[in-house]
C-alpha cells in the first residue's frame, strides 16, 4: 500500500472510534463503530463501495458546512443549504439539501460523478441521492483537504503544481459537461506526497442548458418565457446577437424585459458585481456568466491526452444515458440536451484535429 493511501487509512480509523455527536446543539447518539477498512484516497473513487457506503450509511452526526469550515478556519462561500455529516460506518459527508419537487442539481451531481467514472477523470467525489432526516438531496464523499482554495495564492499555485494532463482534463469535462460554474469556489486542493490533486465539487451547472463555441464562455439557459416571441425555432444560436447591459441592477433589468420575463428572474437576480451579458433565442434568456470577469479561466485547453481523446471519441447517447440514469425523470434530461454534450465533444475533437494538421502542414 502507498504511503499516501495508509494515511488517509490512518485518518479515517482515528474518526471512527466511539464519540458522541452533536448536531443543531443537541446530543444525537453515542455508537462504537467497527473500524472499516477503506481507501478513500481519489485514485479510488471509482470503487463502487464507497457509494454504497454512502447510501447505506446511518447518520450519527449533522451540522450546517458554514459551522465545519469555520472550526477548522477554512473560510465559506456558498449559498445552498450544505450539512457536513458523519456516518456510523466511518465516512463523512456532505449533504445538499433540495426541495422535493426539484432534484436536478442533485441529479446533476451524481451524473458528473458517473461521468467521471466513465471518463477517468476529472477528480470527482464519490455521489449518491439520499434522504436525511426527511430531507431529499445528494451526499458526497467529504475530502479532508490540507489547505484552502479559497485562498487565491493557494488556488494559483495549485494549478501550476498539479500535472498539466489533470489541469487539461479538468477544463475538458467543465467545457464537455457543461460545468460552467468553476473557479476556486469549486474546487478541493489535495496535497499529499505524490502530487496536487484537484477535485471537482459543485457540478450541479451541468443540468444547465447551454449553449457555447470552444474557447469562449457559455451562454447558460435561465429562464424560458412564452412572451419573449423571439420566433426563432430551428435557426442558429444568435451568438453574434449577444447585448450587455452595464452595471445592471433589477431596476435596469426590468425596464430592458418588463414583464416578458418572470418575476422569479427578477427576485432572484444577482449581479456578482459583473456586467449582464445576454442572448434571446427560442423564447429563453441565455446568460453569459463570468463575462467581463478578467480572472476567470475559461474553460479551455490545448492539450489533449490520447487517453482523453480515446474516452472522448467513445462517448455516445448510450453512454451518456448510463451516466445520466439517476436524472431519468429529470426535466432537463430531453434530447436537445444529450445533443448539446455531444456537439461540445465534436468541437473539442474538431479544434484538436485542426490543431494537429496544422502542426503537419
Ligand atoms: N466533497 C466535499 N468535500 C469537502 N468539502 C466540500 C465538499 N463539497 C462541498 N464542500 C464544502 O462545502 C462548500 C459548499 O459546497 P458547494 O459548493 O457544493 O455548495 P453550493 O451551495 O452548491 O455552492 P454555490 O454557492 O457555489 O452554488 C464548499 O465550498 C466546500 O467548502
Ligand atoms: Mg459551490
Amino acid at each position: 500500500m502507498k504511503s499516501r493511501h495508509l494515511t488517509l487509512l490512518i485518518t479515517l480509523c482515528v474518526a471512527m472510534n466511539s464519540v458522541t455527536r452533536i448536531a443543531h446543539g443537541k446530543s444525537i447518539e453515542t455508537s462504537s463503530r467497527p473500524t472499516l477498512k477503506l481507501d478513500v484516497h481519489p485514485t479510488s473513487w471509482k470503487n463502487a463501495e464507497i457509494s454504497k457506503l454512502l447510501k447505506k450509511g446511518k447518520v450519527i452526526s449533522m451540522c450546517p458546512m458554514k459551522e465545519h469550515l469555520h472550526s477548522c478556519g477554512k473560510k465559506a462561500n456558498f449559498d445552498g443549504e450544505v450539512y457536513f455529516v458523519e456516518l456510523d460506518n466511518g465516512l463523512k459527508g456532505v449533504f445538499k439539501s433540495l426541495p422535493k419537487d426539484d432534484l436536478g442539481d442533485a441529479y446533476a451531481e451524481v451524473a458528473a460523478y458517473q461521468a467521471s467514472v466513465d471518463l477517468g477523470f476529472p477528480n470527482v467525489p464519490p455521489t449518491v441521492m439520499t434522504e436525511i432526516k426527511g430531507m431529499k438531496g445528494s451526499l458526497q464523499l467529504f475530502v479532508e483537504t490540507n489547505v484552502d482554495a479559497l485562498d487565491s495564492r493557494i488556488y494559483k499555485s495549485a494549478i501550476q503544481e498539479a500535472d498539466a494532463e489533470d489541469v487539461a482534463n479538468l477544463q475538458l469535462f467543465y467545457f464537455i459537461f457543461g460545468q460552467w460554474d468553476s473557479g476556486p469556489h469549486n474546487i478541493l486542493v489535495l496535497k499529499d506526497q505524490e502530487k496536487t490533486h484537484l477535485i471537482a465539487i459543485d457540478n450541479s451547472g451541468v443540468r444547465n442548458h447551454q449553449r457555447v463555441t470552444y474557447g469562449t464562455l457559455p451562454f447558460v439557459r435561465v429562464c424560458y418565457s412564452d412572451k419573449l416571441q423571439a420566433n426563432d425555432w430551428g435557426k442558429p444560436f444568435p451568438f453574434e446577437q449577444a447585448k450587455t447591459i452595464e452595471n445592471p441592477t433589477t431596476e435596469k433589468l426590468r425596464k430592458t424585459f418588463g414583464d416578458k420575463l418572470p418575476d422569479s428572474f427578477y427576485q432572484s437576480f444577482k449581479s456578482y458585481g459583473l456586467p449582464f451579458r445576454y442572448v434571446i433565442h427560442q423564447n429563453s434568456l441565455w446568460r453569459q456568466y463570468h463575462a467581463g470577469d478578467e480572472k476567470f479561466m475559461v474553460s479551455h485547453t490545448k492539450h489533449l491526452s490520447d487517453q482523453a481523446r480515446k474516452k472522448l471519441e467513445g462517448l455516445n447517447l448510450t453512454k451518456l444515458k448510463k451516466i445520466f440514469a439517476v436524472a431519468k425523470n429529470a426535466d432537463f434530461l430531453i434530447p436537445s440536451y444529450f445533443e448539446a454534450i455531444l456537439d461540445r465533444r465534436d468541437q473539442v475533437l474538431l479544434y484538436f484535429k485542426e490543431q494537429k494538421r496544422a502542426l503537419n502542414k
